[in-house]
């Protein structure tokens, strides 16, 4: 099976040249399946034309939110569209109305093999101890005048309260657990957006983005893929750092487009060849 991966397209920021050389390039590679690991696009239009324009590249195409496809700006938030609501809801729909399974919302079986996936989210475990940032900055997302946005822009609500993020970490590791459990599969591709392995972050010495690095990963989503022996393939986004490593019997792939500030004054058609690989299981 020739799986094309790839994540953090952020389209609302790259723009629409970005995303045409994208589905180019994933047509050229001809694979079986697009992976795609989260971090689309903020505005559910735009988003939806993600999908719409990625799906022919592919013969099957599965996605999982990234922390930015779950944003919803303070006034919708106001309304009741919080980040439950853009998982659970809309973008499942969204993702119905492309042709596109939404990993998400259920797993899935492609010619034998096994998709399951989720979002996940951080849960402070691969955070930068020696920073000694204090543990009430975790919970504000805000150290050193840097603000980190999900606090802002992803609220997970349910009766009027906001769902601690420890909390929602934890249901979507066991929305794994279950993907896992329910599979029926020989062999298995599990999709997180947030990093699985501490070995696939990039460490920087400025203060901000050690601070950062809290909101990065999940280490147990990594423990739970790699402790399953079905499963050969991993794929992560959310760190704008690709890698592609051996861990024990799986593959962990993280293949990142980035922001356009990112590419290094690359052209879009040298940044997106970059930006998809090509595993085949
Ligand atoms: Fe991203
Ligand atoms: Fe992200």
């Amino acid at each position: 099976m020739r799986i094309a991966v790839t994540s953090d397209i952020h389209v609302d920021k790259n723009g629409p040249r970005a995303l045409e050389a994208l589905a180019a390039r994933v047509r050229a590679l001809e694979p079986d399946v697009l992976v795609l690991a989260g971090d689309v696009a903020t505005p559910l239009t735009t988003l939806l034309e993600a999908l719409l324009a990625l799906r022919p590249c592919a013969r099957e195409m599965v996605f999982v939110a990234g922390n930015h496809d779950v944003w919803s700006h303070p006034l919708a938030q106001a309304q009741g569209v919080d980040a439950w609501t853009r998982l659970d809801r809309l973008l499942p729909a969204l993702c119905l109305e492309a042709g596109v399974h939404d990993l998400d919302a259920s797993p899935v079986v492609i010619d034998g093999v096994g998709f399951v996936g989720t979002l996940g989210w951080w849960d402070l475990s691969m955070r930068d101890e020696a920073l000694g940032a204090p543990a009430s900055a975790y919970v504000t997302g805000e150290f050193g005048g840097l603000r980190w946005m999900d606090h802002v822009f992803a609220r997970f609500r349910r009766e009027g309260e906001d769902v601690p993020y420890a909390v929602v970490a934890a249901e979507l590791r066991e929305r794994l657990r279950g993907q896992l459990r329910a599979v029926n599969a020989d062999r298995v591709v599990g999709v997180t957006h947030m990093v699985q392995f501490d070995s696939q972050l990039v460490h920087k010495s400025h203060p901000g983005w050690r601070f950062c690095q809290g909101f990065i990963g999940h280490r147990a989503l990594g423990d739970i893929l790699a402790a399953d022996e079905r499963v050969v393939l991993s794929v992560c986004g959310h760190t704008h750092s690709p890698s592609d490593q051996q861990i024990g019997r799986l593959r962990a792939v993280c293949s990142p487009l980035g922001y356009r500030s990112e590419w290094l004054g690359r052209p879009d058609v040298e940044a997106v060849e970059r930006a998809v690989a090509l595993v085949e299981i």
